[in-house]
């Protein structure tokens, strides 16, 4: 087979980066390791801003969104007791975010490309990149007990964190940088109506809880746990017993507790990688770097990682030009780092860090109490939180 592209990895990032390369009649295929269920069952943040939104209108599959999307135009945050609203909106002239969960946005991607009778290698086991360092990449992959052989002309490494393709790129040419944090996430889906109608980011002296949602009647919530906590230490019952502790009084009065569909525990980690760039083989979305979830930054930054690459490879194939592709790796870093940045600030916040003692807890309150209260403060949460503008600082 040969195409102008291969996309390795089907998840939210290779599906747009496909959808996206389709309207501009740039041939793609995508590999995907798991099935397109497994895919759809891992359930993930779901906060959009408006960069996210524009493109998947600009990938023709925002019907479904704008219908069932919740616009919000601000948030709680929770501290000794008293929820303070950040208003997004008032704040940054205007902008708001999308709830609408990642499982629904692959979804509208994956149907799109079925539609288009585009294809996607479900179930590619053993995928290999090969020749990046030329004009004439390849990648191999195994279905059916054979083996297959696509040529390109680029590689996309859309394949997340686990990935084969940042494990590819030469070791003296790249650099990690890491950090994992003290404790993990344990989230739970239910079909109950959520607490209120905005999200409540709550910082609570038995650490940290998060009231999020997916609509109207089906709610997403998250416990700060220590790192040696199993998912099997927590029944449903104690879930709810400890997110009426982290939650101010009127919210707990208003908790409607329901069996969990889905419970796990995910460890907070900031990772990036540089460059994104190796040859002809490119790095997007968590394949290329980690923000921990409190600032629903993770697919954000892959649809803009996702949207810079689109870009540079239109400029390639139309314009003749390689400056895009030169660029790349630069352009998506410094919105990155900018991204990372206020991820690990705002979890730094919310959390609690017991190996900071009595003085790191009052730094936090102090600091709480000044951002709710000061219009510049509560500006700057907001305007990280929708989203810098995609030309700042240019
Ligand atoms: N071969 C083929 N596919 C692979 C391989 C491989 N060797 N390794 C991983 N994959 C697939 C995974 O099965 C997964 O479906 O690549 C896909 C990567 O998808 P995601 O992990 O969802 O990453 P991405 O598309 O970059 O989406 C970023 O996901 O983790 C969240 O917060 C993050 O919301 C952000 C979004
Ligand atoms: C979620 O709804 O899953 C969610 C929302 C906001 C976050 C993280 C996760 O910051």
């Amino acid at each position: 087979m040969r195409v102008q592209v291969a996309i390795v990895g089907g998840g939210p990032a290779g599906h747009l980066l496909g959808q996206l390369l389709h309207k501009v009649g740039i041939d793609a295929v995508i590999l995907e390791r798991q099935t397109g269920d497994y895919v759809l069952g891992r359930i993930r943040a779901g906060i959009l801003e408006q960069v996210c939104i524009d493109l998947m209108d600009e990938a023709g599959v925002g019907e479904r969104m704008h219908k069932e999307g919740l616009i919000h135009g601000g948030f709680d945050m929770l501290f000794k007791g008293e929820r303070h609203r950040i208003d997004m909106n008032k704040l940054t002239g205007g902008k708001n975010v999308m709830v609408y969960g990642q499982t629904e946005l692959t979804r509208d991607l994956m149907d799109a490309r079925k539609a288009a009778s585009l294809t996607t290698i479900y179930e590619a086991g053993n995928v290999t990149v090969h020749d990046f360092d030329t004009a004439k990449p390849r990648v191999r992959y195994e279905k059916d007990g054979q083996t297959h052989e696509i040529e390109c002309d680029f590689i996309a490494g859309c394949d997340g964190f686990h990935g084969v393709c940042r494990a590819s790129a030469p070791r003296n040419a790249i650099r990690e940088y890491e950090k994992i944090y003290p404790f993990g996430w344990l989230g739970v889906l239910s079909e109950t109506p959520p607490v209120h109608e905005e999200l409540i980011y709550a910082n609570s002296p038995r650490g940290f809880a998060l009231s999020s949602q997916r609509s109207h009647t089906r709610s997403r919530y998250y416990l700060q746990v220590p790192l040696t906590d199993k998912v099997e230490d927590w029944s449903d019952e104690a879930f709810w017993q400890e997110l009426r502790l982290r939650l101010d009084p009127e919210a707990r009065a208003k908790l409607v507790t329901g069996p969990s569909i889905e419970k796990s525990i995910a460890p907070l980690r900031s990772f990036v990688t540089e460059p994104m760039r190796f040859g002809r083989m490119f790095l997007a979305g968590d394949a290329a770097h980690i923000v921990p979830p409190t600032g629903a930054k993770g697919l954000n930054l892959a649809a803009t990682d996702v949207k810079y690459l689109c870009s540079a490879l239109i400029e390639f194939y139309r314009d003749k030009s390689e400056a895009g592709i030169d660029h790349y790796s630069q352009r998506c870093l410094r919105r990155i780092w900018r991204a990372e940045r206020f991820s690990w600030w705002f979890t730094g916040l919310m959390h609690r860090f017991p190996e900071n003692g009595e003085i790191g807890q009052k730094f936090q309150e102090a600091e709480l109490d000044y951002l709710i209260h000061s219009e510049a403060g509560a500006r700057s949460v907001a305007e990280n939180y929708v989203g810098l503008p995609l030309n700042f600082g240019e």
